[in-house]
């Protein structure tokens, strides 16, 4: 019994990182992007959250580097109706991955 815990806070932590390696958190610096302009970090945390948790119910995640900053709102947009994201949905997961792609 002990063991089979140890196992799932082990796996726990390492699905963790690797989500984290792929899905960045949200920091300040990601609030400017794009020629200075300025985007809610509140905005950010959404985009991500509903990028982890709605963009991978079908595939895998999709790597956020996978695809140029000026493709992502194109493909977003064709998967929006798929996750059934409102229009502020949308833009909150664009926003999200523009800043993710504005820090490298
Ligand atoms: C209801 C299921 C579903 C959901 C939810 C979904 N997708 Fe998809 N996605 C698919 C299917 C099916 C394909 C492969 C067929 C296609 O490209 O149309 C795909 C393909 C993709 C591709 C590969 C496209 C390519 O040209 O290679 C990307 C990138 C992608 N999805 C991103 C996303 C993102 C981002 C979200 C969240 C906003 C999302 N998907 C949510 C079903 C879904």
């Amino acid at each position: 019994m002990k063991k089979l815990s140890m196992f799932v806070v082990l796996a726990g932590l390492l699905s963790n990182c690797e989500l984290t390696n792929y899905v960045p958190p949200v920091t300040s610096q990601m609030a400017i992007v794009n020629k200075g302009q300025h985007v809610e970090l509140t905005t950010l945390n959404e985009g991500r959250a509903l990028f982890v948790r709605r963009c991978i119910e079908c595939h895998t995640l999709p790597a956020v580097w996978r695809y140029s900053a000026d493709d992502w709102p194109e493909i977003v947009d064709s998967m929006a109706h798929r996750a059934s994201l409102k229009a502020a949905e949308r833009d909150a997961i664009v926003a999200y991955i523009r800043a993710v792609r504005s820090q490298r």
